[in-house]
């Protein structure tokens, strides 16, 4: 088998990479580990960056999104008996977020692949990539009962934190980055209307809490717990019990509760590998760098890595300009580092950590100080709507 580019991973970056190139008539198969609606089972975030938004437009994958989702154009946060919005459209000069799902929009790629006729083994098993520092790089799996090699020209690692892309890349060659934070999210996903048409982001003393939504009637929300919590400890009781808590009590009056359909614990950390590129092998997303959700960006970032492979492949395909490929990783890192520092940022400063009176103390000057600014607010608000892209030479 041959094709242009092997894409390990049908999550939202290898399938935007995939409708992005399959699009301009660049040959493309996805090899997935899992089974299809096991991908589609996965609950993850949903603030969409006006520059994703933008993307995935320009992807022509954007017609459900534009009619369902919900443009955000503010947020709460509340702190010490204080509630302040940021107006983000006011203090950025127009520019708002998306409100949609990404277990939708992974749909919304998935049946755009599926139309366009491009193809997705899923179930690939044991995908193993050769040769990647070669001119003939290919990649093995394992589907049907079968061994298959196919040979491209290049590869894209978009097969997550734990896939095989990065684990590919010989001892030596990566550094790796990281922050572990000593606490995670638990959160609750309910067919309820949210409590507010606006996220709100809390900084209480009993922990961090945030109101968020994935329509008028689906509802999600996390609590700051320890990692040592357990979830089967959290019944759906304790945790709005919890929530009303940690909300200012105008807020907590009007939360209409019901039961989860999904409940988990998830660890946060920020982690970054560097470099993104080894010979023909590209990583993108989360098999590149994770960041704590604090800041909503993790699909934000995977989107700006494929902005920028896309229009270098793109350039290589069409015009032969393979001198740009050792620009995708500066390029990326960039603006990943930037987003890694208001994710570190934004959690730093709405989180409780154990034992930290002082940090509490600090986080309320600050949170004080930033709300009382309008330099503070603008600050906020143009990182949490997305930096520019930067333009490839
Ligand atoms: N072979 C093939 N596929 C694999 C392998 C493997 N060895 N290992 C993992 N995969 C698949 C996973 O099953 C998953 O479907 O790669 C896909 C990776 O998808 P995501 O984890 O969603 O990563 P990405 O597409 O980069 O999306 C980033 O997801 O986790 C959020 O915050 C993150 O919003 C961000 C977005
Ligand atoms: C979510 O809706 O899941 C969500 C929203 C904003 C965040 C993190 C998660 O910062």
């Amino acid at each position: 088998m041959k094709t242009q580019v092997v894409i390990v991973g049908s999550g939202p970056s290898g399938l935007l990479l995939g409708q992005l190139l399959h699009n301009q008539g660049i040959d493309t198969l996805i090899l997935e580990k899992h089974a299809r609606e096991h991908v589609l089972s996965r609950i993850r975030a949903g603030v969409l960056e006006q520059v994703t938004v933008d993307l995935l437009r320009e992807a022509n994958v954007a017609g459900r999104m534009d009619r369902e989702g919900d443009v955000h154009e503010g947020f709460d946060i509340v702190f010490a008996g204080r509630r302040e919005r940021l107006d983000l459209k006011r203090l950025t000069n127009g520019k708002t977020v998306m409100v949609y799902g990404q277990t939708e929009l992974t749909l919304d790629l998935m049946e755009a692949r599926e139309a366009a006729g491009a193809k997705t083994i899923y179930q690939a098993r044991n995908v193993h990539l050769n040769d990647i520092d070669s001119d003939a790089p290919s990649v093995s799996f394992e589907a049907g009962g079968k061994t298959v090699t196919v040979h491209c020209d290049y590869i894209a690692g978009c097969d997550g934190y734990h896939g095989v892309c990065r684990q590919s890349i010989p001892d030596g060659v990566l550094q790796s980055f990281e922050r572990v934070y000593p606490f995670g999210w638990l959160g609750v996903l309910s067919r309820t209307p949210p409590v507010s048409p606006e996220l709100i982001y809390a900084n209480h003393e009993r922990g961090f809490a945030l109101c968020s939504m994935r329509s008028q009637s689906l509802s999600r929300y996390y609590l700051q717990v320890s990692l040592d919590d357990n979830i089967d400890d959290w019944s759906d009781q304790c945790f709005w019990d919890e929530l009303r808590t940690r909300l200012p009590a105008q807020v907590a009056t009007s939360l209409v509760t019901g039961p989860s359909i999904e409940k988990s614990i998830a660890p946060l950390r920020s982690f970054v590998v560097e470099p993104m590129q080894f010979g023909r092998l590209f990583l993108l997303g989360d098999a590149a760098h994770i960041v704590p959700p604090t800041g909503a960006k993790g699909l934000n970032l995977a989107a700006s890595d494929v902005s920028t492979l896309y229009r270098i492949l793109l350039a290589v395909f069409r015009e032969g300009r393979t001198e740009l490929l050792e620009q995708y990783s500066p390029i990326c890192l960039s603006r990943i580092w930037k987003a890694e520092r208001f994710s570190w940022w934004m959690t730093s400063m709405l989180h409780r950590f154990p034992g930290d009176d002082f940090g509490s103390r600090i986080q309320m000057a600050e949170l004080d100080y930033l709300l009382d600014s309008e330099a503070g607010k603008i600050t906020i608000a143009e990182n949490y709507v997305g930096l520019p892209f930067e333009p490839l030479e």
